[in-house]
């Protein structure tokens, strides 16, 4: 979702934001826009429709624009379609102040009439351009007065970066409920929304918080608290992570790369919690008589996450005796959930900035419920709501479709369960033992479906071409199906369903017909030969279909489909961690052969900051 970035320094900023905003494509956006300051020239605005190499060919990769203080933007359009004179700066009616922004105004409704009858002539559909007139309106010469009257009027979720030309050795930014991170260099200071776009010029960070305003110079930082603009001392945060994380190290693209991670992601969120044979979480000090209280785990998330808390539910629910819901955030806050002070909350975001996600973790906290969360990106937002953390080691994820997210939130799914099973005494220890000397395994076996990807490769060139194509599964298998059904249509854009295999029978079985491919996640032991029966009965109607199992049923399965996918076997707990894959690779091999923008497909973001 939108992209900022701002710099203030002693460089020609235009060529800086360019690469910035570079870095925050994968957000997703669909155009762009620079606002830069210089004593020669004023304030120069440039915006364009489209991809960033349109701005940037505009302006001659930043050497058409002079100033060492600018903002810059990507927008993913909400209000008004995209066009240059809605992409972002929206500039004030002097050309004065330029604003870039993330988030909706809700009441820019109510703000744009006020202005209207002062006279303001509005050019653009966008919310954002009512702050830039309000600013106008309220600047008397200080423009930290102006944003802090402005954020009074505003309602609704903003990150803000603010440049006016009457103040060019200043930069401003204010946060509520969207992303802004601050950056401290040497002589030179930056704003944006997340650490990829400052990672080459500076390692050091803070969080904006709700509620906070910052005023950036080009040698210092100061962050104060809205109303009252009391000053507020921000802790720095060194990011460790190496830049090449956030590039293609030579992939065509980075969910290829982001695949092929996933045996060290995964690696890297568990070997540091297990030791001496038994898993340690780190700051999660639940204990056996909290857990023996609880009266539930709810989990929430969103898309894929969700996907992860329908697979933790089988997991959970099995290993703790204990009734584990999962519900998706966007409906949570308004279902008026059963919660309780005793209700444990698992909220997963590989993002940690998902708005529905954060509205629902809110909305659980003021019910009393304990909120723990699983979460990729350090310092964010629903990180720093939760009563407890755990972090996925995946490194930083720039796809827009998430895979090795996706995979090491398992992973934490899987010690948690371990870790909750071990205190409620719910599984025995021998058995506890042999799953964590299995998770071990896991990052091998994942290597091993990687290395054989070609045959996967060559089952995306037989089914490429289907309009229509549904994954069917029970248990824990249709939890997979309902992942590998959304990786298959977000990139490729083709129309797929999951089922739950005995479900076909009671409506959706009436849309299969001769060559309909179906893929049957049939890896569940118990369930094998349930789903045997399903996969006869579309046979029976034409159907074509493509199976996935582990190694030991290989054989029984190959009788039944077309083509079949095998996984290594493992603990039936920890299947889900291979079964995906596949799935995942699947997904990629048919969006590449149907020549779709892979890591950046069409009206999606990656990190989705509105309702
Ligand atoms: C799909 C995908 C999305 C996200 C969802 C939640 O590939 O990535 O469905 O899973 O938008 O995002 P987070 O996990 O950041 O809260």
């Amino acid at each position: 979702m939108c992209g900022i970035v701002g710099y203030i320094g002693a460089e020609e900023a235009a060529p800086i934001l360019l690469d910035g905003l570079a870095r925050l494509e994968y957000r997703g956006y669909d155009s762009a826009g620079l606002a830069v300051f210089s004593p020669a020239q004023g304030l120069q605005v440039v915006k364009a429709k489209g991809r960033l190499s349109v701005l940037s060919g505009i302006v001659d990769g930043g050497s058409a624009l002079h100033g060492t203080v600018g903002v810059g933007h990507t927008r993913w359009a909400t209000h008004g379609e995209p066009s240059d004179v809605n992409s972002h700066p929206q500039v004030s009616a002097s050309g004065r102040i330029a604003v870039v922004h993330n988030g909706i105004i809700e009441n820019y409704v109510q703000i744009k009439e006020f202005l209207a009858s002062k006279g303001v002539h509005f050019v653009s559909q966008t919310d954002t351009e009512v702050v830039a007139h309000l600013l106008e309106y309220y600047y008397e010469g200080d423009i930290l007065e102006a944003v802090s009257k402005v954020l009074h009027r505003i309602e609704g979720a903003y990150a803000l970066g603010i440049i006016c030309a009457d103040c060019p050795d200043r930069l401003i930014a204010a946060r509520k409920d969207s992303p802004l991170i601050l950056g401290y260099g040497e002589g030179f200071n930056f704003l944006a929304s997340d650490v990829t776009a400052v990672i080459k010029y500076t390692r050091d960070v803070c969080y904006l918080e709700d509620g906070e305003i910052a005023v950036l110079t080009k040698d210092a930082i100061q962050v104060y608290s809205h109303p009252y603009l009391q000053p507020v001392e921000k802790e720095r945060h060194h990011v460790d992570w190496e830049i090449s994380a956030a590039e293609k190290g030579g992939y065509e693209h980075f969910m290829a790369k982001e695949i092929m991670e996933q045996p060290k992601a995964f690696h890297d969120t568990i070997s540091p919690r297990i030791q001496d044979g038994r898993v340690v979480l780190e700051g999660l000090d639940l204990d056996g008589d909290y857990l023996r209280r609880m009266d539930k785990i709810y989990i929430i998330a969103c898309g894929s996450s969700y996907h992860v808390g329908m697979v933790a539910k089988y997991i959970l629910e099995k290993a703790l005796r204990k009734p584990v819901e999962v519900a998706l955030a966007s409906e949570f806050r308004y279902c008026d959930p059963l919660v309780t002070r005793d209700t444990l909350c698992i909220v997963i975001s590989q993002s940690g900035e998902t708005i529905d996600t954060m509205a629902a973790l809110r909305e659980a906290k003021r019910r009393g419920a304990t909120i723990l969360s699983i979460v990729n990106v350090v310092g964010s937002s629903i990180a720093r709501e939760s009563d407890y953390v755990l972090y996925t080691w995946a490194g930083p994820e720039i796809a827009v479709a998430t895979t090795k997210a996706y995979s090491t939130q398992l992973a934490l799914i899987y010690l948690i369960t371990l870790r909750f099973a071990e205190l409620l005494g719910t599984m025995a220890e021998e058995e506890r033992r042999a799953v964590i000397d299995e998770l071990r395994t896991i990052p091998g076996k994942m290597q091993k479906i990687l290395d054989d990807r070609e045959s996967i490769q060559y089952y995306a060139s037989i089914y490429f071409n289907h309009e229509s194509i549904f994954f069917i599964g029970r248990n824990i298998d249709y939890a997979i199906g309902l992942e590998g059904s959304l990786k298959l249509k977000e990139i490729s854009y083709i129309h797929s369903e999951a089922y739950a295999a005995g479900e076909l029978k009671h409506g959706t079985i009436s849309l299969i017909e001769e060559g309909t491919l179906v893929i049957a996640l049939a890896s569940c032991a118990p369930l094998f030969d349930k789903l045997v029966s399903n996969i006869v009965e579309v046979k029976s109607r034409g159907a074509d279909v493509l199976g996935l199992t582990v190694e030991s049923k290989g054989e029984d399965l190959k009788k039944v489909v077309d083509n079949a996918i095998l996984v290594p076997d493992t603990h039936p707990m920890l299947l889900p961690s291979l079964d995906v894959i596949p799935m995942q690779l699947f997904a990629y091999y048919v969006a590449l052969m149907r020549g779709c923008d892979i890591d950046k497909p069409r009206n999606l973001a990656k990190s989705v900051t509105v309702e």
